[in-house]
């Protein structure tokens, strides 16, 4: 195991010294939020967006904000490391009570933990990846990042179980997003995005994608997709902090048009590389 600094509690101590009480509503129940907001060249990239969503899922389960924005802001810097590109994995739990019970417990201490892991450039990105799509079987809050994932573990497995990088889901005929991504489309040479909402999460490089569109004169609609669209797109790629954006260029085991990554795709992930670097 690499025995890497991490943060806990207000400590930093090495990644085998870091111990959680299974008294942890975050054990126990899954009763908690977390974050995973990627580095490039030593800069938290969009920190602000990171901590307005880390705000709202807060909010969503009841749980208030133990640090300002200045405090997580130095919290985090101190377990980055500049050479690397890096994601800091953030988790907030309702703490450590001193019996079950489902309904929160009145006086309770929040458990704050974050690592630093480096991001390793994600196979596929050259030639695309293959997906599948099924139901939607998740809960009805996917906008708060909560760690009670078992509906995305079991979807993402279901995938890899098919040799497929992702799960792309699906609710009353609608594609919401994938297990661990946001869904983009190129419909009738139009690139497409399902409108936010309960059914998925807010991606924050969902949003970069939508302003670099709008930017650069790229026609891009928050818009619903239907399943059939979708099986018809010219393009489908999937996106999140750690795969940046990643073209899906078999569906169901039907090639995504020429079953090569599109020119859509090709520009957009330029312009993305090109922002990133201008952040730094
Ligand atoms: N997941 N939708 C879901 C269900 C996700 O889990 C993620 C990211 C996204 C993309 O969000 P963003 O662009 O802000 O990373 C969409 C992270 C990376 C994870 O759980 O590890």
């Amino acid at each position: 195991m690499d025995n890497k600094t991490v943060y806990l509690n207000g400590q930093y101590l090495p990644l085998n010294e870091a111990k959680v009480s299974v008294l942890d509503r975050g054990f126990l129940f899954g009763d908690g939020i977390y974050e995973v907001i990627p580095s490039y060249y030593g800069h938290l990239f969009h920190f602000q967006d990171h901590l307005t969503r880390l705000e709202n899922s807060l909010a969503g389960i009841r749980l208030a904000n133990p640090h300002t924005r200045e405090q997580w802001l130095e919290i985090l810097t101190s377990l980055l490391d500049a050479s690397e590109n890096q994601y800091i994995y953030l988790q907030i739990t309702r703490g450590v009570a001193a019996k079950r019970d489902h309904a929160f417990p009145e006086t309770i201490e929040p458990t704050v933990f974050a690592m630093c892991s480096n991001i390793i450039p994600f196979a596929g990105r050259e030639n695309g990846v293959k997906a599948v799509t099924m139901d939607d079987s998740r809960w009805g809050f996917c906008n708060i990042k909560a760690i009670t994932l078992l509906g995305n573990i079991l979807h993402r497995q279901e995938a890899v179980d098919q040799d497929c990088a992702e799960a792309i889901l699906v609710k009353d005929g609608m594609v919401t997003e994938g297990a661990a991504s946001n869904v983009f489309a190129v419909i009738d040479g139009i690139l497409v995005t399902p409108p936010k909402g309960n059914n998925i999460l807010p991606g924050i490089t969902r949003d970069v994608i939508v302003e670099i569109a709008a930017k650069n004169n790229i026609a891009c609609r928050e818009q619903p997709i239907t399943l059939d669209a979708l099986k018809s797109a010219q393009e489908i790629w999937i996106t999140s902090s750690i795969r940046e954006i990643l073209p899906v260029v078999e569906l169901d085991s039907k090639a995504v048009a020429n079953g090569k990554p599109g020119p859509v795709f090709e520009t957009m992930d330029q312009l993305f590389q090109a922002y990133k670097q201008s952040l730094s």
